[in-house]
């Protein structure tokens, strides 16, 4: 009797432990399938199946957030030229279809088709960061104010008519070519070059001068209009902002000369020129508008026109070795 109970016992455990060993799998399967079948819903499986490799899944991974990825899988498809922007150092994934639109697909344009390897998507980067995809002075649009003096104004980043700093202080006449200018320009920027001014006269013994400061959008008008009316609208635009896309008009731009040199076309090749550019990020200053990169900043070379941003930021631009426009794009628009 007794070991016909411990039998059935026995049985009745076995077949315990075989009901647990059988749900314990389907659970494990059900998990498996149910995983499987949320990774289906996911960008990255979307991703993959239009084309792209793993190694191009990491690439999108570390720099598209998942709202971009599900555009790339719902609107641009396998695109033989993407991986190639999203390579690029200064990629801005806010501006992958202007990227893009800057390229022909074959299927789109079989005559202009180029091959991928054919184009420079560095240069396409920075083009479209800063903007230069549009025609000068189109698509702009208002400066974000809350820049403070990191505020860009620039062909597309306007101040409007009415813009004037509140803390606008007049220049001693003893940084001045003459004193009977009336130069202002804001109280900080005031500070910062004071600073500099003392630092370039107890280093170098250079004497530095303000040439122009702060600039109302009427006397802007008034500058571009005369070198529009004696020269034509193109050479006006390689060399003074239209009303309302004046730096000046900040209150931040300073064209600073010496005693020695006030001429624009020979200050570059002054010692005064090479202090400022190896020494005015110190102060909070950057030079503008350098030398080689008029299709980034939309001007010639300004070797006189220094802008105010502070000293933290001056550094770090200083440093990044990019125009105000491209770090602006990049690291604070
Ligand atoms: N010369 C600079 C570009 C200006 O007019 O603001
Ligand atoms: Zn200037």
């Amino acid at each position: 009797m007794k070991k016909r109970k411990k039998r059935r016992l026995k049985t009745s455990v076995k077949l315990f432990f075989l009901i647990l060993i059988v749900a314990f799998i389907g659970i494990h399967i059900t998990k498996v399938k149910y995983e499987e079948y949320l990774y289906t819903k996911t960008s990255d499986y979307a991703i993959t199946n239009l084309g792209y490799t793993a190694e191009e899944l990491n690439l999108l991974n570390s720099k598209l957030s998942d709202n971009d990825k599900w555009h790339v899988a719902n609107d641009i498809g396998y695109n033989e030229f993407l991986i190639n922007f999203v390579k690029c150092k200064y990629f801005l994934a806010r501006n992958i279809d202007a990227y893009l639109s800057l390229t022909v697909d074959k299927d789109e344009d079989f005559w202009h088709y180029k091959k991928p390897e054919d184009y420079n998507y560095d240069e396409l980067v920075t083009k479209v960061n800063v903007m230069r995809h549009n025609e000068y002075y189109t698509n702009s649009v208002p400066t974000n104010m809350s820049k403070g003096y990191g505020i860009i104004a620039n062909k597309y980043h306007y101040l409007g008519e009415d813009y004037i700093p509140d803390d606008l202080v007049k220049v001693e006449g003893k940084y001045l070519f003459s004193s009977s200018n009336n130069i202002q320009i804001r109280s900080e920027v005031y500070a910062a070059f004071e600073e500099m001014w003392k630092a370039a006269k107890e280093e170098e013994n250079h004497y530095l001068v303000i040439e122009s400061g702060f600039r109302t959008y009427k006397y802007q008008k008034d500058i571009y209009d005369d070198y529009a009316k004696k020269r034509g609208a193109s050479y006006a635009d390689s060399i003074a902002a239209r009303p309302g896309y004046s730096e000046h008009q900040t209150g931040l731009a300073l064209d600073i000369y010496s005693w020695s040199c006030s001429t624009a076309n020979e200050f570059k090749n002054t010692k005064v020129y090479e202090w400022l550019i190896n020494n005015s990020y110190k102060y909070g200053f950057i030079l503008r508008y350098p030398e080689n990169k008029q299709n980034i900043t939309g001007y010639n070379f300004e070797s006189w026109h220094y802008r105010y941003v502070g000293k933290d930021l001056a550094t770090k631009v200083h440093d990044s070795g990019l125009t105000y426009d491209e770090y602006y794009a990049f690291y604070l628009e």
